[in-house]
């Protein structure tokens, strides 16, 4: 059997080259880490979770127009992507303080912030993804005064979406934070979403409850996370395995 070519492996994903040029198969592993790799574990059905749940939310987004990179699922376990060069950089925003906000200013989990706040990471293990300002973007020429105007713009549109959506299963999105790439078609450069939306990548809080279903239940050793997970795509209508029939998000253009 011919086998790929894998192109990147990360913490929680392998990509793998596409069928076609400007293409990617990205697979979604069961692994979990959290502290940058300090705690790892495996969580069984996590990475099918999470091929369903990005999918949902990046088709989600096409379907408003907010470009990603998003073609299609192929199996349980991986789709198909644009391929892009990404942005060093992990976009974060903010509906309510927790985790790392909370700690570096002392704002108590759980307030609510006066706005969406975005705020930038350098995408870089070894110094473990440290906070950046845009003088340091645009000095050390990781993303241009124009592009961190089109990423700001990128992110409160999908917060907004994802606010919205959540909102109407019950949840609360605290925070969440996304990865952007760029795509060039001939001399024309955009950025488009990139990586992945799923519970690993956002705080998820259940409105009646506070109870946490996101990954902070595998960080904060809150209980099990394929559990929690299962709990988000079960609320959204996005049930994993034979079966069930959704495939599709129920976004209609
Ligand atoms: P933080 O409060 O730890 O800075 O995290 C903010 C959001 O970003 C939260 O939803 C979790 C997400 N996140 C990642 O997706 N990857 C990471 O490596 C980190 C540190 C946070």
């Amino acid at each position: 059997m011919a086998r790929r070519k894998k192109v990147y492996e990360g913490k929680a994903k392998i990509l793998y080259e596409g069928p076609e040029p400007g293409t990617l198969v990205q697979y979604f592993k069961d692994d979990a880490t959290a502290f940058n790799a300090e705690k790892r574990a495996t969580i069984e059905g996590k990475g099918v979770l999470n091929n369903r749940l990005s999918e949902f939310f990046m088709s989600g987004l096409n379907a408003i127009g907010v470009p990603t990179h998003f073609i299609r699922r192929l199996n349980m376990r991986e789709q198909l992507i644009r391929a892009v060069e990404i942005i060093p950089l992990e976009v974060v925003v903010r509906n309510v303080a927790a985790g790392s906000i909370s700690k570096r200013l002392g704002i108590e989990e759980g307030t609510a912030l006066p706005r969406p706040i975005v705020e930038f990471y350098f995408k870089n293990d070894e110094l473990g993804d440290p906070l950046v300002s845009e003088e340091h973007i645009i000095a050390f020429g990781w993303a241009t005064q124009q592009d961190l105007d089109d990423m700001v713009s990128l992110a409160l549109r999908v917060n907004d979406f994802l606010s919205g959506l959540m909102l109407g299963v019950g949840i609360k999105l605290v925070d969440f934070k996304i990865e952007i790439g760029r795509i060039w078609d001939g001399d024309y450069m955009r950025l488009i979403v990139a990586d992945e939306i799923s519970p690993d990548s956002c705080r998820l809080w259940d409105i009646e409850t506070g109870k946490k279903l996101d990954k902070d239940v595998f960080r904060r050793d809150l209980g099990n996370l394929a559990d929690a997970y299962t709990e988000v795509a079960r609320r959204l209508g996005v049930m994993p395995g034979p079966g069930t029939g959704v495939t599709k998000p129920t976004l209609i253009n």
